[in-house]
């Protein structure tokens, strides 16, 4: 239990500030994205008082909607997904606000259309030009977006026109550097903000704030005392009806190159001068670009997949990957993944991070575990096989918190020692939920903020680390050679191995 002493320690953006009036522009509205995440999050930050009046939304999608129709779609989604609509005077009020503009993607004169009414909202709404275009479509369709985006001119002023791409940012390092060049063209790196939701959760940024707001733990973060550090992302959810985009991308893409590098970053970055975006940023692509698998040339030693096969989830017979909807009967597509990481410099050098993210795990729950060196010389002899390393885990989701595992002595005339936690929980410190991701990711897109989004360099940066394991588990493969675990279940025993050849394991969580 912690007491709280005084005001948490700020990060940047949580000081108190509102957007400019602007018209946020949705491609892809008639998704699940919109209605379950995007405009809960919106409707959120309304009532928290923190959007102004005139903020406005225009849906963009191929089906013939009226605003009317947007409107009660958009109204379902709040209730259902988010915190429900509160005052029905303040949902009436940011209701007015919302619009739909059929269209279609690869049409030129979509954008003509687009880009009139929004000159006739501004009028109307008071928006002043203020744009921010939000790609929530397929990225088959993000390149032809960009064409028109910038035929039409409506990227082409890099204050007051900004463009949020979500994830997959490329299939691969060609593919990003390809998709980043298109968006180059069009418009400057300082209008781009590529999602990665993770940053958004408030215990992710959390973590700058518990390395370099304290002054006791960024001295032990090092070679000298880390022995090795675990991240890991277990979901319970299966591929669920997601299959046809989920069999070509694989937990690989959908999960490490994304949200687990990420997550690894921040843990292994150097102090930033500020906490500005390109300070942040520069050091995260700093410490991506000294990273490495461990083994390149035994790939197997340093980079387990799997897939599972049918078991029990909350006593309920479930699937096997293969066997759900739309899965080909012999896919070799991973939905599990562990990798041992290394990272070549002063601080980290020797030191592996082993990264693990499966769907069909026996729990949801996403934790990163620092595991310090033993002690040097174990003076309390009869409690030698009693005595563990320190872990530090800060719990990503759910029960947010941080905990430190140490040794402690056992009452009694004996001296015997026991792991003992000290526990710091969100829950009861705060005494507040957590924010929903986006809610926190619009916000500081709309204020202009890029420090939670990923810059250019960074997301290529993060493709190469993963691209030599693209590359040999692309090519043609024997699918009897994807190791199974069985849905409700932790991991293959390969990717046990993995661990108990450097003589560790994995933390039970
Ligand atoms: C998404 C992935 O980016 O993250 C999904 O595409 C995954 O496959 C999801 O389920 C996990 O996010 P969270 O916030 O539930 O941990």
């Amino acid at each position: 239990m912690v007491t709280i002493l005084e005001n948490p320690l700020r990060v940047g953006l949580q000081q108190e500030r509102s957007p400019e009036p602007l018209i946020l522009v949705i491609f892809g509205a008639s998704g699940d994205l919109t209605q379950r995440k995007l405009i809960p999050a919106i409707y959120q930050s309304k009532k928290e008082r923190r959007l102004p009046s005139e903020i406005t939304v225009v849906g963009v999608a191929r089906r013939d909607w009226s605003h009317e129709y947007f409107r009660e779609h958009l109204r379902q989604g709040v209730e259902e997904f988010g915190d429900g609509i509160g005052s029905e005077e303040l949902w009436n009020e940011f209701a007015q606000g919302l619009y739909y503009c059929s269209g279609n993607m690869d049409q030129q004169e979509s954008y003509e259309k687009l880009k009139a009414f929004c000159a006739e909202l501004d009028g109307k709404r008071g928006t002043r030009g203020n744009r921010v275009f939000y790609l929530s479509v397929s990225p088959n369709f993000f390149k032809p977006a960009l064409k028109h985006l910038g035929a039409t001119g409506m990227l082409a002023d890099p204050i007051k026109h900004r463009l949020v791409i979500e994830k997959p940012f490329g299939k691969d390092l060609s593919t990003a550097k390809s998709l980043n060049r298109a968006v180059q063209k069009v418009c400057k790196e300082e209008q781009i903000y590529r999602i990665d939701h993770y940053l958004g959760k408030e215990t992710v940024q959390n973590i700058l704030v518990f390395r370099f707001g304290n002054a006791i733990f960024e001295p032990l973060w090092n070679r000298q005392f880390v022995d090795h550090v675990q991240i890991t992302v277990a979901e319970t959810v299966g591929v669920e009806d997601r299959a046809g985009y989920y069999e070509s991308s694989g937990a690989l893409r959908d999960m490490v190159q994304n949200h687990l590098l990420q997550l690894f970053a921040i843990t292994a970055m150097e102090a930033p001068n500020a906490l500005d975006a390109d300070s942040i940023r520069n050091e995260k692509t700093k410490v991506l670009q000294a990273t490495h698998i461990a083994d390149i040339n035994n790939l197997e030693r340093s980079a387990i997949r799997g897939q599972y096969s049918a078991g029990w989830m909350k006593g309920k017979p479930v699937k096997g990957y293969r066997e759900e909807e739309g899965v080909n009967p012999e896919s070799t597509t991973p939905t599990f993944v562990a990798l041992k990481l290394m990272v070549d410099n002063w601080r980290w050098k020797g030191v592996p991070f082993y990264l693990r993210t499966g769907k069909r795990m026996p729990k949801k729950v996403t934790e990163i575990s620092i595991h310090f060196r033993e002690v040097p010389l174990l003076i309390f002899k009869s409690a030698a096989q009693q005595a563990n390393p320190n872990v530090l885990s800060l719990r990503i989701q759910p029960n947010e918190g941080i905990s430190l595992k140490f040794e402690a002595k056992m009452p009694g005339p004996d001296l015997r020692t026991r792991t003992v936690n000290m526990d710091f929980s969100y829950g009861s410190s705060f005494g507040m939920a957590t924010a929903d991701a986006y809610n926190r990711l619009l916000l500081d897109c709309m204020l202009g903020d890029q420090t939670l989004f990923t810059r250019a360099d960074e997301v290529e940066e993060a493709w190469r680390v993963v691209t030599p394991i693209l590359n040999a588990w692309e090519a043609p493969n024997d699918p009897s050679l994807i190791p199974q675990y069985e849905a409700g279940t932790w991991q293959p025993t390969e990717a046990e191995f993995l661990l108990e050849r450097d003589g560790r394991h994995w933390r039970r969580l």
